[in-house]
C-alpha cells in the first residue's frame, strides 16, 4: 500500500477493540510460557521469564484472571460477527480449497470466515474451563480445602484445555500471517477495498451500503500529480 494511504481504508478493528485484543494475546502467551515452565520440566527454562519456579506459580493464576476479564470483554463484542451461518458451512466443506489458495471458487463470507469463527468459539469454551478447573488447583486459595479426587480432575482438564487452546492459537496466529494484510487490521485496524472485497465481500458489501457506521470508509488520497523538474 503507498505510504499516503495509511490511515485509509476500511475500520476493521477500532482502538479498543486492539487494544483489548492485544491484550489477551500478550496474557495468553505469558500464561502458555508459565504454565507450559509448570507442567513439564522440558520447559522449566521458560520460569526465568518470571523470576524462578516460585514467583512463576505465584503469578501464573493472576494473569489467567486477567486475561479471562479481557476475553470476556472481547468475547462479548466480537459475538454478533461469529455467529454460525449456512455459508460457513459450505467454506468448511470446501477446506481444500481454502489451504490451495483457490479463493475464488469459495462462497462470499461476511467480517469472519468460518476458520476464524471456529477459533472464536473454541476459545470461547476453552476459556472459561481453564478458569474453572485453574481455580479449583489455585493454592493456596482454594485447591487446600477441594477433595483430592477432584484436584486430580482439575489438573488433568487443565492440561487438556490448555493443550486445545495452545494448539487453536498456533493455527490462529497462522492463519494471521498466511492471509496477507490481516496482521495490519489487528495492528493499524484499517484494510483496503481490495482486501475487503477479496476475502470478507459480504462485510465489504455491507460497508458500502452503509450498515455498518462505525467501520467507516476513509477513500484512499488522490495520486498526486507528478511535479514537474525545472
Ligand atoms: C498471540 C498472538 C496473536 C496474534 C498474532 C493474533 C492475531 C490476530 C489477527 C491478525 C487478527 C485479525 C484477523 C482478521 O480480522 O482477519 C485477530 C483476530 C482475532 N483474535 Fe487474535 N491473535 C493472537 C492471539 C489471540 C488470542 C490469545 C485470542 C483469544 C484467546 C485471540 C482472539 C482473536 C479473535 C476472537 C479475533 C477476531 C476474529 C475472530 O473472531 O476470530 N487472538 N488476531
Amino acid at each position: 500500500m503507498n505510504h499516503a494511504n495509511v490511515g485509509r481504508g476500511i475500520l476493521r478493528y477500532g482502538w479498543w477493540s486492539r487494544v483489548n485484543h492485544w491484550i489477551v494475546a500478550l496474557c495468553f502467551v505469558l500464561l502458555a510460557l508459565s504454565g507450559l515452565a509448570l507442567f513439564h520440566p522440558v520447559f522449566f527454562g521458560f520460569t526465568g521469564l518470571f523470576g524462578g519456579p516460585i514467583p512463576t506459580r505465584i503469578v501464573h493464576p493472576f494473569i489467567g484472571v486477567l486475561m479471562v476479564v479481557f476475553f470476556a470483554i472481547q468475547a462479548v463484542r466480537f459475538f454478533g460477527d461469529n455467529r454460525i451461518r449456512r455459508h460457513d458451512i459450505q467454506w468448511l466443506r470446501q477446506i481444500r480449497d481454502v489451504l490451495s489458495n483457490r479463493d475464488e471458487r469459495l462462497p462470499p463470507v461476511g467480517k469472519n470466515n468460518a476458520g476464524q469463527k471456529l477459533v472464536y468459539w473454541i476459545f470461547l469454551f476453552s476459556v472459561p474451563v481453564l478458569l474453572l478447573s485453574g481455580l479449583v488447583i489455585w493454592r493456596p486459595y482454594f485447591a487446600d480445602d477441594m477433595p483430592r479426587q477432584l484436584l486430580r480432575w482439575a489438573a488433568m482438564i487443565h492440561a487438556y484445555a490448555a493443550f486445545v487452546a495452545i494448539l487453536t492459537l498456533i493455527i490462529h496466529v497462522y492463519s494471521a500471517i498466511w492471509v496477507k494484510g490481516s496482521i495490519r487490521a489487528m495492528t493499524r485496524g484499517r484494510v483496503s477495498r481490495a482486501w475487503a472485497r477479496h476475502h470478507h465481500s459480504l462485510w465489504y458489501e455491507e460497508v458500502v451500503r452503509g450498515e455498518r457506521p462505525d467501520e467507516d470508509i476513509r477513500e484512499p488520497l488522490p495520486e498526486r500529480p507528478p511535479r514537474n523538474r525545472p
